[in-house]
């Protein structure tokens, strides 16, 4: 017979709390940071202040709704019409995992834009789907033109495109122009990666035909880590449902998921959702709308002239090396000969509490990497990077295209 288990055996004692959590007032502490790496950057208050207002059961009537104003948002958010959207449990990476858990079937071919490190992850997660995953690659630091793009579809007929519409890693901005019709034309879904890009840069999810799409909450919409906007098209509804094998991840079924965000007719208990998040992410989006996206995409392109003109000013020069490839968003910046970068990191950010992260993926050690992301995206910010760096890089001996001898 079963019973409630005790402690009354001697082995059973309560350990005694760790001297870890115990702080004099056993009050968290957390220093102020000014985010300018890629992300996360700094939230708005707005934003925080709405993650602490009092928790709603995840099925009740006033969350249902507050769910529905976030699908709203979101539809603004990425410019479609689709009611297929929703916030995903989990970060960006968990964004990734679910468009190919989804659209993707075993053999399936897959062509994945390599150019940094999310091309890596992504052809690394399509592999464990057991999709037949073809890599399209090009320089770090540089997009992929339209004719590269344009010949691999039309020579594999892939089932699915992967595109990073803002590759963080490098620096670099891929243009979507003419890639969702390319891919109709051939049979494809247009999947695209706008983690660092949604609210930075110019995104037109439905005139540019793109099916799928995943960002981040703490980027450019200025949120908490930890949930991920979501849409995706008709056609890509329509592979859902004419699958011929289930999808194979239980948290990230979309099938199952439309039914806990309204898609269809009455609500379904999937899981529970992240409460707190969830008014932070309709905070965020609230923001997004009243700001208006055009106003959002004019300010971050003018502070990334201001970051350049000073950066340039100092010696600095860009990874991606074109303009037209460079991501105002996430910004690029070559490491000088002899300089050591994470001295420099370590220097601004014990003198300014400012954080300026170095590379990732293929441009580790070689870059410093900026972000001008959401509320963190103001010309005092960019002032301060600018002046931070010069302070930092003097430190060093660094004084113009060349170190001088210290
Ligand atoms: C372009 C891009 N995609 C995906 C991710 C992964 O997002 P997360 O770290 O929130 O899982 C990031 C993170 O920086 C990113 O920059």
């Amino acid at each position: 017979m079963g019973g409630a288990d005790t402690h009354a055996r001697p082995e059973e004692k309560v350990f005694p709390v760790s001297d870890k959590i115990k702080g004099p007032q056993g009050v968290i502490k957390v220093p102020y940071r000014i985010l300018m790496g890629p992300g996360p950057s700094n939230a708005h208050p707005r934003i925080l202040a709405a993650q602490t207002l009092p928790l709603l059961g995840h099925l009740h009537p006033p969350f249902l709704a507050l769910m529905d104003e976030i699908k709203a948002g979101l539809q603004y958010a990425f410019q479609t019409e689709s009611k297929y959207t929703l916030l995903i449990s989990g970060t960006g990476h968990a964004g990734m995992e679910l468009c190919l858990a989804n659209m993707l079937e075993p053999g399936q071919k897959v062509i994945i834009g390599n150019n940094g490190i999310w091309g890596e992850r992504c052809a690394d997660m399509a592999k464990r789907y057991e999709a037949n995953v073809i890599e399209l690659k090009c320089p770090p630091g540089q997009s992929f033109t339209f004719e590269e793009v344009k010949k691999a579809v039309e020579e594999h007929k892939p089932a699915l495109l992967f595109l990073c519409q803002g590759e963080s890693s490098t620096g670099v901005q891929q243009s979507l122009a003419g890639m969702g019709e390319l891919c109709h034309q051939n049979g494809a879904l247009l999947l695209v990666d706008t983690v660092c890009s949604l609210g930075a840069v110019p995104f037109f999810g439905d005139a540019w035909g793109v099916d799928i799409c995943y960002s981040g909450s703490q980027k450019a919409l200025s949120a908490s880590p930890g949930t991920t906007p979501f849409f995706m098209s008709q056609k890509a509804h329509d592979r859902l449902t004419s699958r011929k094998t289930g999808v194979h991840s239980y948290n990230y079924d979309l099938n199952l998921l439309g039914k806990y965000w309204g898609w269809y007719e009455g609500r379904f208990y999937h899981h529970t959702g992240i409460v707190s998040l969830w008014y932070g992410m309709r905070e965020a989006l609230a923001i997004v709308y009243e700001t208006g996206l055009e106003t959002m995409w004019k300010r971050h392109r003018e502070l990334y002239d201001q970051l350049w003109e000073g950066l340039r000013d100092l010696g600095l020069e860009p990874f991606a090396e074109n303009p037209a490839d460079q991501l105002p968003s996430v910004n690029t910046i070559k490491v000088p000969e002899g300089i050591d970068w994470l001295g420099l990191n370590n220097y601004v950010m014990g003198k300014y509490n400012l954080e300026i992260a170095g590379g990732l993926g293929p441009s580790a050690g070689k870059v410093w990497r900026i972000g001008i992301m959401g509320f963190n995206a103001t010309a005092a910010n960019i002032a301060l990077v600018i002046a931070a760096f010069k302070d930092g890089l003097q430190s060093q001996g660094f004084h113009g295209a060349k170190k001088t001898a210290s």
